[in-house]
């Protein structure tokens, strides 16, 4: 791919159809934010540098994506696309580009592949100004493509009017653009907001193009639902069903088995092995990476989790920034939060739930256990119901069991404290003050047996 063309987003806009206050280019698709999508197929085609044009909301955009920073273009009054364009167009031009690809910030499910079939096509065609356009039964509010007299230019819904441009075709605007930096620079000051939504229009520049004598360019993509805007809750819905599909489809092709595979759910940076087993309905988020052997069964929900080969992560179970080492027993219904680490062999349990602790190779903590900011040795024994005590309330303090240590049943660990390799906790005890290797502990009341009265 040619190195001169930029990458530009157009992400400044409130999302006003999706009536919720958060940038609608941070709605989530799957787990990552709709400008991860575009961002992603823009770096993907030509490299780092996509600069994205911001605005509502800013600072939680910038705070969302702190690797781009410095990357991110202000448009402090939202005045419209084409005035999106302009803020970014001295950047644009300082940095030597001869083109600019640009492209909405709200549709998400256009590949890489695609707008690189796009700029292969307006490159060679010359065009000093081309535009995806799509087939759409009903145009709705998308911008029209309108042909008359030989030219093209594409008018918005909401200025459409048939007795001037004719009835509607259903070619359809899909708000990607590929610009040449020094035919359009000048055309930026021809811009006007006499519309409808008092707005200056990017799309303007079609017509202003063709009208200066410029070659313009419509590369018409068919029905590529690929290209539809989300502007909608019910459109983010679809269109991440679509998403969804796509993802599950490529996974089962790539020899994952995935059963009731239309309830599971997997972000598109999640990583699966041939071979490994799902069942749905399941979701997987983030940075999870399920190795092969691996079997997760329905209703758990997994989010930048690594799940080593030969693991069974059994029903219900909810894990979070968590590892889980080779050959480890998950579940049902356990809930590793983050920090929580499974070495080998390890094996938690139902009702089990961990925090920043590690399990060692082969340890166990089977029923109803909660470990926080503790670490396991290897083999060792967690018995049913046992607590580990680590927050007083101000402070969070450190457990430590040795190898092999063996903790009693409905134990409460207080922490800070140490259990030594291979001791044995009594059932029920209360333990305060550490446990040396190979003792025993006993932290209990002894038992009163008396006649009945
Ligand atoms: C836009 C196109 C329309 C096309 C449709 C395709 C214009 C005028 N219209 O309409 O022809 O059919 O996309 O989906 O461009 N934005 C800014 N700054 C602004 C305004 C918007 O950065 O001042 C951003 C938005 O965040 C959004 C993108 O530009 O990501 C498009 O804006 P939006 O309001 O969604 O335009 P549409 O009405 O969908
Ligand atoms: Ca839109």
């Amino acid at each position: 791919m040619d190195k001169r063309i930029g990458a530009l987003i157009l992400a400044a806009g409130k999302g006003t159809r999706m009536k919720s206050d958060a940038p609608k280019v941070l709605k989530t698709l799957l787990g990552e934010p709709m400008l991860w999508y575009g961002e992603q197929a823009l770096a993907t085609l030509l490299g780092e540098g996509v600069l994205t044009v911001i605005g509502h909301r800013a600072e939680a955009v910038e705070a969302a994506f702190p690797d781009l920073a410095g990357r991110f273009v202000l448009q402090a009054e939202q005045l419209g696309t084409g005035h999106a364009l302009s803020v970014a167009m001295p950047l644009l031009l300082d940095a030597g580009y001869s083109h600019v690809l640009v492209a909405n910030g709200d549709a998400p499910l256009v590949t890489a592949e695609s707008l690189g079939a796009f700029v292969t096509e307006a490159l060679g065609a010359a065009a000093d100004v081309a535009f995806v356009s799509i087939e759409l039964p009903d145009p709705g509010a998308y911008g029209r493509v309108v042909r008359q007299g030989g030219g093209v230019r594409i008018v918005e819904a909401k200025d459409y009017d048939v007795s001037r441009d004719g009835p509607a075709t259903g070619e359809i605007n899909a708000g990607v653009y590929l610009l040449r930096l020094e035919a359009v620079a000048p055309l930026l000051a021809g811009l006007r907001n006499d519309n409808k939504s008092g707005e200056y229009y990017i799309t303007d520049l079609v017509g202003l193009g063709a009208a200066a004598g410029l070659a313009v360019l419509a590369v018409n993509r068919g029905d590529d639902p690929a290209y539809l805007g989300i502007n909608s809750p019910r459109e983010l819905v679809a269109a991440e069903e679509a998403l969804r599909r796509r993802i599950v489809d490529g996974h089962l092709d790539a020899g994952v088995v995935i059963r009731a595979a239309g309830a599971v759910r997997i972000g598109p940076r999640v990583a699966l092995a041939p071979g490994v087993e799902l069942c749905g309905p399941l979701e997987l988020y983030g940075d999870t990476r399920v190795a092969a052997g691996a079997t997760v069964f329905s209703h758990s929900v997994l989010a930048n989790v690594a799940i080593g080969a030969n693991v069974t992560v059994h029903s219900f179970c909810h894990l979070q920034d968590a590892r889980v080492a080779a050959g480890c027993q998950v579940g049902p219904y356990a809930r590793l939060r983050p920090g929580a680490v499974l070495l080998e062999g390890a094996k938690i349990g139902n009702f089990v739930e961990m925090k920043k602790s590690t399990l060692g190779p082969g340890a166990k903590a089977s029923h109803l256990t909660y470990l926080g900011d503790t670490t396991v040795g290897a083999e060792a024994n967690i018995g049913a119901g046992t607590i580990t005590c680590n927050y007083d309330g101000v402070h969070k303090h450190q457990t430590v069991i040795g190898a092999h240590a063996f903790i009693g049943s409905n134990s409460a660990l207080v922490a800070p404290v140490t259990i030594g390799d291979g001791a044995l906790v009594g059932a029920g005890s209360v333990i305060t003050s550490d446990v040396p290797g190979g003792a025993l502990a006993l932290g209990r009341g002894r038992q009163v047996t008396k006649p009945r009265k």
